[in-house]
C-alpha cells in the first residue's frame, strides 16, 4: 500500500521539481490527480516561469542552489532538496522538465517514488531533442511517456504512454505543441494511477 505516512489525511503530497516553463506543473495542479496533491515546487533556476505559475496556484515554492554543476547536483545541495521534502512529508516526486540527473541521496531516499515526463514513446529518443529527433528520424507516430526514475536517462519502468501522430508538414514546433498536450492529460493520469494503487510504488527500481 502507498498511503504509508499521510493516511491519516488520506492525502499523498506531491513535489514538482522544474527547470523552465513549468506548463506540466500548472497542468498537474489544476488536473485530476485523485488523492495525490501538489504540494511543493522546487526549482533550480530562479528566473523559471514555473516559479511564477507556482505563486498563481498557491503551492510552496522554492528556489535552491543545485550546486556548482551544470547537468547534475552537488552531493550537498542534493541533501538539502531531499531534506526539505522529507521535511514536507512528500511521498512521490514528479519531474517536469527538471534539466538535471537525479543520482544520489534523492534516489536512495525516494526509490521507486520519483516519476518523469518525456517527450517521445520511450526506449525511443531519450535524452534532450526528442520532438526533433522522431521528426529527423521520420517516425509516423511518436508522443510521450511517463515512466519511473533509475540512475540511466529515460530509462525507469514505463507508467503509460500517449501516442500522437506525425504530419506530413509538421514542424519541431508544431509536433510539440501536440506532443505538450498529451503530457498534460498523461501527467495527471498516471499520478492517478499510483495513488490508487493502480500503478504501485516500485520498491526494485
Ligand atoms: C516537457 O516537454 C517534458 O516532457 C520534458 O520537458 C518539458 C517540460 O515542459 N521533460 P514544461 O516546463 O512542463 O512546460
Amino acid at each position: 500500500m502507498i498511503l504509508d505516512k499521510n493516511d491519516e489525511d488520506g492525502i499523498l503530497r506531491i513535489a514538482v521539481l522544474a527547470s523552465g516553463r513549468g506548463s506540466n506543473f500548472e497542468a498537474l495542479c489544476s488536473g485530476d490527480t485523485g488523492n495525490g496533491r501538489i504540494s511543493l515546487l522546487i526549482t533550480d533556476n530562479e528566473n523559471a516561469d514555473v516559479l511564477r505559475r507556482a505563486s498563481e496556484s498557491g503551492v510552496e515554492a522554492r528556489y535552491i542552489s543545485p550546486g556548482r554543476y551544470r547537468t547534475k547536483f552537488g552531493e550537498a545541495e542534493e541533501a538539502e532538496w531531499t531534506r526539505l521534502m522529507m521535511d514536507r512529508g512528500i511521498e512521490l516526486i514528479c519531474l517536469a522538465g527538471l534539466m538535471r540527473i537525479i543520482k544520489g541521496s534523492m534516489l536512495e531516499e525516494f526509490q521507486g517514488r520519483i516519476i518523469n515526463i518525456h517527450p517521445s514513446l520511450l526506449p525511443s529518443f531519450p535524452g534532450l531533442h526528442a520532438q526533433k529527433s522522431a521528426l529527423d528520424y521520420g517516425v509516423r507516430i511518436t508522443g510521450c511517456t511517463v515512466h519511473y526514475v533509475d540512475a540511466g536517462v529515460d530509462t525507469g519502468p514505463i507508467i503509460l504512454q500517449k501516442v500522437v501522430h506525425v504530419n506530413d508538414d509538421d514542424t519541431v514546433e508544431m509536433l510539440s505543441g501536440r506532443i505538450l498536450r498529451q503530457e498534460h492529460i498523461a501527467y495527471s493520469e498516471a499520478v492517478r494511477l499510483i495513488c490508487s494503487g493502480v500503478r504501485p510504488i516500485q520498491d526494485d527500481v
